[in-house]
Parts: structure tokens; sequence; C-alpha cells
């Protein structure tokens, strides 16, 4: 039974049900259907933290809410998809064709993103992009059904090419795990990077999801000896290539920066001292001062015990743009051409700045990209900024949405 069809089926069901009640019953209003929300998440495997740090942001929202948006009561459906495209390709199919979520909320990899994509725009299904940040999404391959509350992986890796370039030196050493996200990033990097004046003195990719060990390439680069390694790596994997960077003794000879998920709240406990000195590149620090983000880190830490990172600024966003959605159609998923009108105009307060989606590519434009660097704050290992690059937006070449 196609989508389409079972969504109309169930819409007459009600009706028809209305229809035959007598009395008081007939008078009674039937409760409106509960609010879908399908989470494609990685809850294993390399990036599991971040899948649920995702989840707990965009818990918070919904509990704030007493679980019901616009009367419709909220019901998440989980499922884990592994890291692995294929996986995450038939658990897309199965959260919309028999879940029929009103929304998808997901993934993490720009693998998974890249595998589900045809599938969600062909169904027509919403889907709210919680961290995967294939450049793609917002270029050739965008579509009006998908928004992204995250970032693309260039947004924080394009200001980082010319900040390094002007600040910290002219010459380095790429390394980022071999997979769409990792050639995204340094792409963007060297984009910025090059024309300022740098030279890439060399770029190793490292296998990906599973990489235990980083010896082969740190000999590689430690035999180089540049003056900057600019790394992504995130999860597992970014508590692993810190620590081993740190162990090689690279540390006090080469400066290593980097995509911000490299030292993010979730990883940096387990990197420690390691992780002193690092400077990334990020929309988001814990320690960013406006009420938004201050109600947020106070919330996140009264409910879980631990400091919030932007993977639950993200889950924490993708939430909001649903409720504001949804609040501004009366609850109303039905006339999709009006809801999805309804999302592209969504803007509110987020812990990073002011939120809003550039219209023509329907990716969020990141208020600023902070330029970070670990330091200890009051006992605590934080990401201190020390700059900031501000309304950074995708170039979105190649998409056709109607800006
Ligand atoms: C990605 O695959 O797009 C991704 C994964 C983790 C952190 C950032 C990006």
């Amino acid at each position: 039974m196609g989508l389409t069809r079972r969504r109309f089926l169930r819409g007459v069901a009600t009706t028809a049900a209305g229809a035959v009640l007598g009395g008081r019953a007939r008078r009674a209003r039937a409760a409106p259907a509960p609010l879908k929300i399908g989470l494609l998440l990685p809850y294993s495997n390399v990036y599991a933290v971040l899948g649920e740090s995702i989840t707990d942001g965009l818990s918070l929202v919904f509990e704030r809410a007493g679980w019901t948006v616009a009367g419709r009561r909220v019901e998440l459906i989980k499922e884990d998809d592994e890291v692995n495209p294929q996986v995450g390709l038939r658990k897309a199919k199965k959260l919309i064709e028999s879940d029929g979520v009103d929304f998808l909320v997901g993934p993490v990899s720009s693998g998974v993103l890249a595998a589900i994509r045809d599938t969600v725009h062909q169904a027509r299904q919403i889907l709210i992009v919680a961290n995967a940040g294939n450049d793609e999404i917002s270029r050739d391959r965008c579509s009006r059904y998908i928004f992204r509350a995250s970032f693309s992986n260039w947004q924080p890796n394009a200001p980082m090419g010319s900040w390094v370039a002007a600040h910290v030196a002219k010459e380095a050493y790429l390394v980022a795990p071999k997979y769409a996200a990792g050639f995204d990033m340094m792409r963007a990097f060297k984009e910025t990077f090059v024309a300022a004046g740098g030279k890439v003195v060399g770029e190793d990719y490292t296998p990906f999801p599973v990489n235990e060990d980083f010896a082969p390439f740190l000999t590689k680069i430690n035999q180089a000896a540049p003056k900057v390694v600019y790394a992504f790596f995130s999860g597992s994997q970014a508590v692993r290539f810190v620590r081993q960077y740190d162990e090689f003794g690279l540390r006090a000879r080469s400066k290593l920066c980097g995509a911000g998920f490299l030292t993010e709240s979730d990883v940096l406990p387990a990197q420690g001292q390691s992780a002193l000195g690092i400077i990334t590149g990020h929309f988001y620090s814990t320690l960013l001062d406006n009420p938004a983000n201050k109600a947020f880190v106070r919330a996140f830490r009264a409910k879980y015990a631990r400091t919030p990172d932007g993977f639950a600024v993200q889950g924490y966003d993708s939430a909001q743009v649903i409720a504001h959605g949804l609040t501004a159609t009366g609850g109303d998923t039905r006339d999709k051409d009006r809801l999805l009108e309804a999302l592209r105009g969504v803007e509110f307060d987020s812990p990073r700045g002011r939120f809003r989606f550039d219209p023509r590519t329907q990716n969020v434009i990141q208020p600023f990209i902070y330029v970070r660097e670990v330091r200890e704050v009051d006992g605590e290992l934080a990401n201190v900024v020390v700059d900031r690059i501000a309304n950074v937006r995708d170039p979105g070449t190649g998409c056709t949405l109607p800006g």
C-alpha cells in the first residue's frame, strides 16, 4: 500500500468513526492523531554517543512542552542506523512506509544521508537533518523536503582555512576518515587555506567506520613535521586520534587544529590533558553567553548530569523547528505545501544564536562559526572562543530551490 493511500485511509477511518458515533460521543471531538517522529540515528558503533546527545537534546524540548505540540501528542520511534548506509536505508523505509512518520529526524553520518536522500525525496517525506553534513544536500542533491538544522560540512571548515593561514601557519597536513564527511571537510579547509597562501604538505584518509590504530598515519605526519595538522574526527575516533597524537609526541611540534567535532564536550573528558591547546571551528561552544544557551545548558545539566555538546544543540534545534513549524499550521501535517512553507519561515533563539534557514538551500545559516581553543575553565576542559566569523551560509552551488 502506498504511503499517500495509507494516510488517506487513516483520515477516512477517523472521519467514518466520527460519523457513526451517537449521542454525547458524537459531540465529543476525536483526539487528534499523534505526531509521529522517526529518529534515524546511530545508537551503536563509532557515532553512538552523538545519536544519544541528539536524542537527549530533542527530548528536552518536547518534555518541556508536556510531550504535546499544537494539540498533538508526540510519539518518538527510534531506529539505530548503525552508521551503515544500507541499514540506514532499510530503517528509513520502515519509518516512512510502515510507521508513517510525520517527520524523520537524523541521520548523523553523511554516508547514511547520501543513501536515504532519494527515498526521502520520492516519498515526499519531511526530513530534519540533525547532523549529517554532506555538502551535496545543500547543493546539487538538495530537496524541498529536506531541512538541515545542523551544518553543511563546508560551514565550519571553510572559515578555518583562512583563519589558520592568517593566525597559525601556512603549512598543513590534513587527516580525516575516508568517507564523504572527511572528504568534504578537508576540501572546504583547503579551498580557503590555499587561497590565503597556505600549502598542503600531506593528506591522509583513515579507515572508517572502524579504526583502532592511527600509528601508520601519525608516523607519516611525524616524518613530514608540518607546522599544523588539520583534522576531522568525531565520536570514539576523535578520542583515539587525540590521545594517540599526544602519545606520539606530536603536540609539541605540530599544532593540532580541526573541525569542532574533534574536541566537542562528548569527547573532551576522555581525551583529558591531550586535548589542551587544540584549536577548532564550530557553530557552538557550551560557554556562549546568551540567554537561550544559558537556559539550555542549565536544563540539560539538570536532566542528564553532563555538559551538553553541539550534537545536543542540533537535536534541540531540530525539535524547535518541528514545534514552530507545526504551531504555525495549527498542528496540521496533511497539507504538505503549507507545512513546508511554515518550516522554511521558522525562526527562533537557539543556543547558537538566532536560528533561520537559508531559503535557497533549506540549510541553517550559522550566526557564527567560532574559533575555539581547548583550555581548562573552573577545573573542566572547555572550548574557549578566541575569534568568530559571522553569518556563514553554504554556497549552495547547484541547488535550484526557489530562494
Ligand atoms: C558526518 O558524517 O556528516 C559527520 C559525522 C560526525 C560529525 C560531523 C559530521
